[in-house]
């Protein structure tokens, strides 16, 4: 599925790590005219060297936007972490669809909503009804919590023996960072009309079976601690966590206490041609990660 290898496709945010993999599976997958859009082109001299345009993207300054976007058929647009990302990424669906891009994939969050308890997550709603707007077509991938993340959050669990969430029992399909980067690039490569997809793991895993799993493969015990969101929020700012990150990671667990993270799709095998790798895998192929 990549009948449209051969136009020109643009990835915004292509310095990221999400970015960096997916300009990589475009190249891998035989696409022709990639653009990589960045804040900062210097870091690109390895993808120049394999014919990829780099252009500075910035979703904050207009004129790179009109630059960014110009002469592009297809563009991945790569969502920020800013508190403004809202304006951010509706002025680049604006600029894509001035510049004539005719669909564009963006990366979305499950269940994405206006409402006022989900703090960020309303970000991605908003995006999502700008590019619906727009009159473009679309594929509006809901990328899973990825994998990854649980390297980050199992750093401090080693540390202390105590896995604290506010998702209470309900599970979550991790994805990792990888499968959701190539499923974007299938998506860019070959999706058509206007759709939604989440994009998930295997199957989804609880905290507690996170808990077992960081046990298992560290040798470290790790007991899972449930909490109400406002005590988590509490501990993730005495941690230190940015007041806008906190909020978002709270949201998060509990959508997965409502149950909207355990669901499973067949949105990455069906983009990127692979079965996504389950947890477990993921964690055995980073023991290295949890251990250092
Ligand atoms: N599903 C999840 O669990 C999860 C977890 C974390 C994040 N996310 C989302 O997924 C996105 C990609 O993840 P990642 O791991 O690749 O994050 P990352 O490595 O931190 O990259 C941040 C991304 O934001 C882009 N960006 C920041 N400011 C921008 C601006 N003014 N204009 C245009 N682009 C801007 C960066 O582009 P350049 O540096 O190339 O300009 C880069 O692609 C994140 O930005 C976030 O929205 C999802």
């Amino acid at each position: 599925m990549t009948q449209f290898k051969d136009k020109t496709l643009l990835v915004t945010g292509a310095a990221g790590h999400f970015g960096r993999l997916a300009v990589a599976e475009l190249l891998d997958r035989g696409a022709t005219r990639i653009v990589a859009g960045t804040r900062d082109p210097s870091q690109f001299d390895d993808l120049a060297a394999r014919g990829v345009e780099v252009r500075r993207l910035d979703f904050d300054d207009a004129a790179s936007m009109s630059a960014g976007f110009a002469g592009v058929d297809r563009a991945l647009i790569i969502s920020t972490v800013a508190h403004n990302r809202t304006a951010q990424q509706t002025a680049a669906v604006a600029a894509a669809k001035a510049a004539g891009v005719q669909h564009l994939v963006y990366t979305s969050a499950p269940n994405a909503r206006p409402n006022a308890s989900v703090g960020g997550i309303a970000d991605h709603y908003w995006t999502e009804h700008a590019i619906a707007d727009s009159g473009l077509d679309f594929t509006l991938l809901r990328n899973h919590i990825y994998a990854d993340m649980t390297i980050v959050a199992a750093a401090s669990a080693l540390a202390s023996g105590q896995l604290f969430d506010a998702t209470n029992g309900g599970g979550r399909n991790y994805v990792s960072r990888e499968d959701t980067a190539r499923t974007a690039a299938g998506a860019l490569l070959g999706a058509t009309g206007k759709e939604i997809h989440d994009v998930t793991g295997p199957a989804p895993v609880t905290q507690e079976q996170l808990a077992a799993l960081l046990t298992q493969l560290t040798g470290k015990p790790v007991s899972r601690i449930g909490l109400t969101g406002e005590q988590l929020l509490g501990g993730l700012e005495a941690a230190g966590v940015p007041t806008f990150m906190a909020a978002l990671l709270v949201a998060f667990d509990l959508d997965a206490a409502a149950g909207h993270h355990a669901i499973t799709t067949d949105a990455v095998e069906h983009y990127s041609g692979r079965k996504p790798q389950a947890l477990a895998d993921f964690l055995a192929a980073n023991r290295a990660a949890l251990t250092a």
